[in-house]
């Protein structure tokens, strides 16, 4: 009985936080439309890539990586790492989660 009460709550508290967190993303994500477009469509200002074209694995590294090293990325990284030092890694997941849950183009 006890243990089917702690997995009841435990599985509430993950639901719960997985929710927060994207609606969190969804928050954060208003940060990026100025220069990504509203759906991750546009190629940024001195960009060459579309976010919506990259997968899951390739946006949650990308992302992490303008976090963490700083020889990642194009002639205009330096503009992605002001971007994402706000947020921590899981912040970022959650929005390469977003952005590819709602917003990905198939590469043709
Ligand atoms: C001031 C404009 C600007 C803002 C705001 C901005 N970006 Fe970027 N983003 C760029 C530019 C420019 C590049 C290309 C950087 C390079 O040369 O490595 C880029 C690159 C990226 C990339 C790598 C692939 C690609 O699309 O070029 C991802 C993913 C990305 N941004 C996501 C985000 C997310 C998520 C946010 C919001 C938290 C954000 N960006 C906010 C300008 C911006």
């Amino acid at each position: 009985m006890k243990t089917g009460k702690i997995i009841a709550t435990a599985l509430f508290i993950t639901g719960a936080f997985s929710l927060a967190s994207a609606a969190t993303a969804e928050v954060n994500f208003k940060r990026c439309i100025v220069c990504h477009g509203t759906k991750a469509e546009k190629v940024p200002p001195g960009g060459t890539i579309v976010s919506a074209t990259l997968s899951k694995e390739e946006l949650k590294k990308t992302l992490k990586e303008y976090k963490t090293n700083k020889e990642h990325g194009g002639k205009m990284k330096a503009t992605m790492q002001l971007q994402v030092k706000p947020f921590s890694e899981e912040d970022l997941d959650a929005l390469a989660e977003y952005i590819f849950t709602n917003f990905h183009i198939d590469k043709k």
